[in-house]
């Protein structure tokens, strides 16, 4: 049976493709979708794409997470920043044995002042900052990795 795997995007990442190309590309969501869907399922890993602007929604999805045993690659967007309440429910994730791999469409660190901080990478098993939608891709095989021995 493949290991399920979520990969949960935050706010404003619905508006991949027209947002802000020059920082995050031409892709859509879809398009990331049909992506890790695809990387999946060559490392044997049942991958679900999801995205929300909601950081209640988000919490709960880790709460879920660490309650079903389900491993997460997580770009929390801004919510990276500034959200304790997703570091928090992060922080259950590892709890629960289970890695939780943070990426970043961007290299936030090269950029504004306030993206230097991540509240969720002290609670993170990794993060993949800069490389574009190919961050997923390695968070995903870390995963396969992890949980694969
Ligand atoms: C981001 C970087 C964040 O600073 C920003 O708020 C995002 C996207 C990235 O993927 O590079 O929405 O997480």
């Amino acid at each position: 049976m493949s290991t399920k795997v979520i990969v949960v995007n935050g706010p404003n990442l619905g508006r991949l493709g027209i947002r802000q190309p020059d920082v995050y590309g031409r892709q859509d969501l879809e398009e990331l979708r049909r992506l890790c869907t695809g990387w999946g399922a060559e490392l044997g890993l049942e991958v679900e794409v999801r995205q929300t602007d909601d950081e209640s929604e988000m919490v709960h999805w880790m709460h879920r997470a660490a309650d079903e045993k389900t491993p997460i690659v997580m770009n929390p967007a801004a919510f990276t920043h500034y959200s304790y309440a997703l570091a928090d429910a992060a922080h259950m994730v590892g709890d629960a044995g289970l890695p939780l791999m943070e990426v970043h469409i961007s290299n936030p660190s090269a950029r504004d002042e306030f993206r230097k901080r991540s509240v969720i990478s002290p609670v993170a098993t990794g993060t993949i900052t800069g490389l574009g939608f190919f961050g997923y891709k390695l968070a995903l095989e870390a995963v396969a990795h992890i949980v694969n021995g």
